[in-house]
């Protein structure tokens, strides 16, 4: 018995020592910021960021996420930002509530002197070109530790756009030599929002195929506004509509709604089109109520982000841009997966 009580000490003190070491660990302060925590793609992707960073944890080093959510109010985000330099963060990740505001923000973090990864929603910046941050922000930066993790939305769009194009009939279900099209776009301001309208369209007139939009409304990322302007775009064109594109999965989602609702089928008599690749939207197209959808690689992104963070939290050099690819997700490919 003495026996079994002396071994159980010695454990005990062994294991005293360790949690003595972990007490010792460095403890990394990161404050994330996040547009709005009701977005359903930012949800998946701000919860991927906090398990990707435990994931990294050893004993010797913890980081202490702080996970705030912008509620999609500038002057809320700017007073976070705020408080993460009072608190003195070592890297702050942000997803911009307005990217028009990114220069302000972006200075008085660098003028802090704490690195910043902006996700989600790209600054202005970057254009065709390949300009660097420090170059479109004209000098602000001055090679300040700031960079970019985003997926280029040019090439979501394209996939839309590529996926109608490669349907039997090319999206011209009533075979009058056109495709007739209605968009709901994100957020306007939202360069996603801006480059997936251009760009889906684009891929189908690049093609060769004439097309014609019947209406073109702002659903602002948001199921229920989707679920509506479609049923309203419904009622006003009716059969007319063969192509239904929206922005994100969200407001496809209430596409698809309001084209069950309308007795419409998806993949007969209409065409419906996301992009995130949503699991409700991945389930909608291998069940043939969405035509497609583009994965919006969250777990991609999130892990390129905390990737760069903790090169910067070890002061190794980083790029200005992190890029992470868009995959088309038709019916032929759930059935593969
Ligand atoms: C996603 C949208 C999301 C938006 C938030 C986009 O990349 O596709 O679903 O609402 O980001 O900024």
């Amino acid at each position: 018995m003495k026996k079994v009580f002396a071994l159980v000490l010695a454990l005990a003190l062994v294991l005293g020592c360790f949690s003595f070491a972990s007490a010792d660990a460095k403890t990394y302060k990161v404050g994330v910021s996040i547009y709005q925590f009701t977005d359903n793609f930012m949800t998946l992707y701000r919860n991927e960021i906090e398990n990707y960073f435990k994931s990294l944890e050893t004993d010797d080093v913890k980081y202490e996420i702080t996970m705030a959510d912008g509620k999609n109010d500038m002057a809320e985000q700017t007073n976070q930002v705020q408080n993460f330099i009072t608190q003195g963060m070592d890297v702050i990740i942000l997803n911009l509530v307005q990217t028009s505001s990114a220069d302000a923000v972006i200075d008085q973090i660098v003028a802090a002197g704490i690195p910043l990864v902006l996700i989600n929603r790209e600054p202005l910046a970057y254009d065709a070109d390949g300009k660097t941050l420090d170059e479109a922000y004209e000098g602000i930066l001055n090679n300040a530790q700031v960079c970019y993790v985003g997926a280029d939305a040019r090439q979501s769009g394209t996939f839309q756009g590529e996926m109608v194009a490669e349907l039997e009939n090319h999206g011209d279900i009533n075979g009058d030599g056109k495709i007739s099209y209605i968009m709901i776009e994100g957020d306007p301001e939202n360069i996603d929002a801006q480059y997936r309208t251009e760009f889906s369209v684009k891929a189908l007139t690049d093609a060769g195929y004439e097309v014609e939009c019947l209406d073109d409304q702002v659903g602002n990322w948001d199921q229920t506004k989707g679920q509506e302007l479609c049923a309203n775009a419904l009622t006003a064109y009716g059969d007319k509509i063969e192509v239904v594109f929206c922005n994100n999965d969200a407001m496809a989602l209430g596409a698809a709604t309001a084209i069950l609702t309308a007795g419409r089928t998806v993949g007969k008599d209409i065409y419906l089109l996301g992009v995130d690749a949503l699991e409700e939207a991945v389930q909608l197209v291998k069940d043939g109520e969405m035509t497609g959808t583009v994965l919006n690689d969250h777990i991609g992104q999130s892990h390129a982000a905390v990737d760069v963070a903790v090169k910067l939290l070890n002061g190794e050099p980083i790029e200005n841009y992190y890029w992470v690819d868009y995959v088309k997700v038709n019916k032929a490919y759930v059935d593969a997966q």
